[in-house]
């Protein structure tokens, strides 16, 4: 297992720029607006002074204090925190709580809706508890700007806000995005009227606001706008291009709207555009030369969403550009050297997308560069010796390209540097390595997954970067490693990944690593026993040890129960004796490939929450436990294969509701399919191979809407392949069925596929079965292709099968499997069918492998089976064919024992591929 290149996830902190100083004002209050305000602060609780605040359940380091403490009856109202007066009339105009704590509903009769005289209203980052926006704002007649963002406001935003004609700036940012309670309008004609009514409005900020409709074209009148935040929205449709060229439109946000398609524009000379933002929708198609009409330009970001095309180069105009982000998108083509204009950008980021070429040069002189991500592209070539030029870089990371060469000496110097990654390319000389005590504020660095071949590399080199907190190594030859090994490592280091590393003693170091979280020693040679020092690491809670030669334990488990592991990679080592018991807590629990004896232990179903338990090959013994039940509630995959496991396969999916794959195979399970089956809705993989299960073929199973793999191989299953009480057989998403060697009998009729839906149509999405969810799991699987059997670690959506083998079905081959044509695998060998060789299967134009062999077929092969060029394997040895073998180039170049066993079967195509011998093949 190697985890791919982290994603660092940096915490936000928002910052809220409370307006500590409310503005004095020379006259004092107006004693009505005195008794209001002080009736309005005894409307609410105040909570958390002085603290983080809870804003969506994420605390956020807000300064945040409780402004109404100066507000007390003595004082001139006109000086408490928060209040703006007219200077004449002695009326309150400004209200600014903003991050003041306060906690209750604002109901429709606050007394807020007394003050008449209000031009500014500034309630963000409090909490309202779900309490609607009150419509009595519409009575702020005066009203220029309203800012109830953050709030914890529910429900639709009322109509009636329509009615502030005034408004300069609105700002009504949710607090609860994606989710019921955040604020929503209820009806599109809301934002229609929005953009009529509100002329002078300048600024606009409504993210996390449900929308769930288009956006509607009269926005591009709205001309005073300057600033347009719409992020996470639900907006639908295509967004109107003009919204994009209002003329003095400073900054625009359409972020996280991810079914909002669209387009660039072509943008107008003389625009006002600091900052746009475009990042995870829909939105497609080129970035347009007119982009350098955008002189202003300081942030562009257009990441994960599906722009294509090359990069222009008139972006190398945009010379105030600070910030660009174009990343997870369809880009192609190279950084052109036009980039090298862009002297003030700090921030690029074209990770993931089709680039090529070297690595760009153009970047080497913007010196301002704090953070570079080419990661994920097809880039060539060696990494620029004079990558030093840029003093200022803290992130640097290439991963997941095709450079080549050594690492350059100059990278050394960037003493900036906290970031590096320079895993997944093929770098092949790490010689200088020991330079890298240089890099002193390094706090990441990922040199994994290169093809440094020789052991030059020494693990203290590292040792000298005290600032680490992630080392992935995985892949390169440490030398002179052993568990005398001590020396003393960043105390910061939270991942350490050094798989396939050649190490040989368990390392010691690690032992006082205090603040490890996560561990890789996959893929090495350590022998011996897991020390328990290991369970005491405070944080540890992913440890992945698979892969090496590791016989047992030392010392006693228990301090592993009390750890913080939720990962636990035993896989293939030697480990012995019977099964211990995981961390109640654990997630992923993986120990395939031991020799654990004994029974599963009761004690295993006292997990909270497993995800994943594989305990495959193995050599487990007994019952599959009753108790399981509980867990199947959590379990995404059970994997018990290849032990010694008897007893029913017992009923217990009533709650398996999660489960995606569930592989028995390889036991001595005997009796009935539980029928709690039905009720594993997300099943997409059964595997229930080589058992002695006596039941009749589950027709009962396609009720489960996903099953994608069903393997009924090598048991005692009996009856028809044909529902003839009227159920139909057709499992939507089926793609791969193995139900050989089984007893079934009966006859197909000819319609029997005409409900394969999953392997008559092709499916653009192409994915792996069973796609991990964040650890690379994938269930492996053993089927017959051409001839022999072949184990897949992981299978593409694409691949179908149908094993129908070793049975005694007899009867035609149904006509209907002409309708299969993303068929990959037919064998239909070892059966009874009499009849002809459909000649609709011609057209199964995807098919690779065909074996109709030992069975009493009559006729000939069908001529047009000659066209089927994809057919690389074929036997139909031992029928009774007769007539000519097809023309075609694949049938001639079969070994001849393919066609053995049918004395009428001959050709001028039969000399080509038995040669002389022909006479011999035909026997
Ligand atoms: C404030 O004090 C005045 C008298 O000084 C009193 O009439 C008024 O009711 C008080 N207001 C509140 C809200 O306590
Ligand atoms: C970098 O700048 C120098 C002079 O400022 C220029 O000669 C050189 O061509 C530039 N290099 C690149 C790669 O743009
Ligand atoms: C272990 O490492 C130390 C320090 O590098 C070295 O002196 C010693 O010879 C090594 N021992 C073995 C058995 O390799
Ligand atoms: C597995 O363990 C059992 C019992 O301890 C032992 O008899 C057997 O030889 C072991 N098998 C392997 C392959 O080590
Ligand atoms: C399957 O079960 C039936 C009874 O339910 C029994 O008659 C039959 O012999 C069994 N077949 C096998 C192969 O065990
Ligand atoms: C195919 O499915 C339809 C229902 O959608 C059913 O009426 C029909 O009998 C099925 N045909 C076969 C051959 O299973
Ligand atoms: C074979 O393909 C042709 C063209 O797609 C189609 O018309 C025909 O019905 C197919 N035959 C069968 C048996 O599916």
């Amino acid at each position: 297992m190697s985890f791919f290149f982290r994603t660092i996830v940096l915490l936000f902190s928002t910052s809220c720029f409370c307006n500590i100083f409310a503005s004095l004002t020379q006259d004092s209050c107006h004693p009505d607006q005195r008794d209001v305000l002080l009736e309005f602060k005894n409307e609410f609780k105040i909570r958390n002074p002085n603290g983080f605040l809870d804003i969506d359940g994420v605390l956020m380091d807000v300064t945040s204090y409780q402004k109404t403490k100066s507000w007390t009856n003595n004082s001139d109202c006109c000086y408490w925190d928060g209040i703006t007066c007219d200077t004449k009339s002695g009326t309150v105009t400004g209200l600014d709580l903003s991050c003041s704590c306060l906690h209750g509903r604002l109901e429709p009769n606050s007394s807020l809706f007394r003050l008449q005289h209000l031009q500014s209203v500034n309630l963000a980052y409090n909490n309202f508890i779900h309490s609607p926006i009150p419509a009595e704002f519409s009575k702020f007649m005066r009203l220029e700007r309203l800012n109830l963002s953050r709030s914890s406001f529910s429900g639709h935003i009322p109509i009636q806000l329509l009615h502030l004609t005034n408004l300069v700036s609105l700002d009504l940012t949710s607090s609860f995005p994606y989710s019921p309670s955040s604020l929503s309008i209820e009806k599109p004609l809301f934002v229609h009227l929005l953009a009529l009514n509100f002329m002078n409005l300048r600024e606009l900020d409504m993210s996390s606001v449900d929308i769930s409709s288009s956006f509607p074209n009269e926005f591009s009148y709205m001309w005073s706008l300057r600033s347009l935040t719409l992020k996470g929205c639900n907006l639908l449709g295509i967004f109107p291009k003009n919204v994009l060229l209002i003329p003095n439109l400073e900054s625009i946000s359409l972020d996280n709207n991810l079914n909002l398609g669209g387009s660039l524009p072509n943008f107008l000379k003389n625009n006002s555009l600091l900052k746009l933002s475009i990042y995870n929708t829909s939105f497609s198609g080129n970035i347009p030369d007119s982009i350098s009409n955008l002189k202003h330009l300081t942030s562009l970001k257009l990441q994960q969403s599906s722009f294509s095309g090359r990069i222009s180069s008139s972006l190398g105009n945009l010379s105030h550009l600070s910030y660009l982000v174009l990343s997870q998108n369809k880009f192609v083509g190279e950084i052109q050297s036009s980039f090298g204009n862009l002297k003030l950008l700090t921030h690029f980021d074209v990770c993931d997308n089709y680039l090529n070429g070297n690595f760009p040069s153009s970047l080497l002189n913007l010196t301002q560069l704090r953070y570079i991500n080419i990661c994920s592209n097809h880039f060539t070539g060696f990494l620029p010796a004079t990558i030093s030029q840029l003093s200022k870089l803290e992130f640097f990371s290439l991963c997941d390209n095709s450079f080549i060469g050594s690492i350059p000496s100059s990278l050394f110097k960037i003493s900036s540097l906290t970031t590096l990654g320079l895993n997944y390319n093929q770098l092949s000389d790490i010689t200088n390595i020991r330079n890298i005590s240089l890099l002193h504020n390094l706090q990441r660095l990922f040199l994994d997954n290169n093809n440094f071949k020789v052991s030059q590399v020494e693990l203290d080199v590292f040792s000298s970067l005290k600032r680490l907190v992630s080392l992935s190594l995985s892949g390169i030859p440490l030398s002179t490693y052993n568990t005398t090994y001590d020396a003393e490592f960043s105390s910061h280091l939270e991942y350490l990944e050094l798989s396939s590393c050649n190490i040989i003693d368990f390392p010691e170091f690690i032992r006082n690593q205090r603040n490890l979280s996560s561990i890789d020693l996959s893929n090495n040679k350590i022998k011996g026993q897991v020390p328990d020092w290991l369970w005491r690491l405070p944080e540890l809670s992913t440890l992945d040890l698979s892969n090496n030669s590791l016989i047992g334990f030392k010392g006693s488990l228990k301090d592993l129960n009390g750890s913080k592991i939720v990962m636990l990679d035993l896989s293939s080592n030697a480990f012995q004796g019977p099964l211990f018991m995981p961390p109640r807590f654990i997630r992923y629990f993986l120990g395939a490939d031991n020799n654990f004896t004994g029974d599963i232990p009761q004690s295993i179903c006292g997990l909270a929450n497993p995800l994943i338990l594989d305990l495959s090959n193995n050599n487990l013994h007994g019952l599959i436990p009753w108790c399981l039940e509980t867990q199947m509630s959590s379990l995404s995959v059970l994997n018990l294969r290849n032990n010694s496991l008897n007893g029913s396969l017992p009923n217990i999916f009533m709650n398996a509701k999660v489960l995606s794959s569930l592989d028995v195979s390889h036991n001595t399970l005997e009796g009935k399919l539980p029928a709690s089956l039905t009720s594993c809705f997300a099943l997409e993989i059964l595997n229930l191979e080589s058992n002695k299960i006596n039941d009749t073929f589950p027709f009962w199973l396609n009720s489960l809407p996903r099953l994608q793999v069903l393997v009924l191989r090598y048991n005692n299953f009996h009856g028809t392949l044909h529902n003839v009480d009227g159920i139909w057989f057709g499992f939507p998403l089926l793609r791969i069925i193995d139900v050989s060697h089984n007893d079934f009998v009966g006859t197909l009729p000819s319609d029997y596929f005409m409900n394969w839906t999953a392997i008559s149509k092709s499916d653009t999405e192409l994915h792996y079965i069973g796609d991990p969810k964040d650890y690379g799991y994938y269930t492996s699987l053993v089927l017959m292709n051409k001839g022999v059997s072949m184990e897949m670690q992981r299978f593409l959506t694409k691949y179908t099968v149908i094993d129908f083998a070793g049975n005694q079905i007899r009867g035609q081959i149904p006509e209907s499997v002409g309708i299969l044509k993303e068929l990959h695998v037919l064998n239909l060998s070892s059966n009874t069918f009499t009849g002809h060789i459909p000649s609709s299967l011609a057209n199964l134009t995807n098919l690779e492998s065909l074996d109709l062999s030992q069975n009493k077929i009559t006729g000939e092969i069908p001529p047009d089976l000659g066209s089927l060029s994809s057919l690389e394997w074929i036997n139909v040895s031992h029928n009774h064919l007769v007539g000519s073998i097809p023309q075609g180039t694949q049938f001639q170049r079969q070994d001849c024992s393919s066609y053995k066993g049918n004395p009428g079967l001959y050709g001028p195509s039969l000399k080509d591929v038995c040669g002389y011998i022909h006479a011999h093949c035909l026997i």
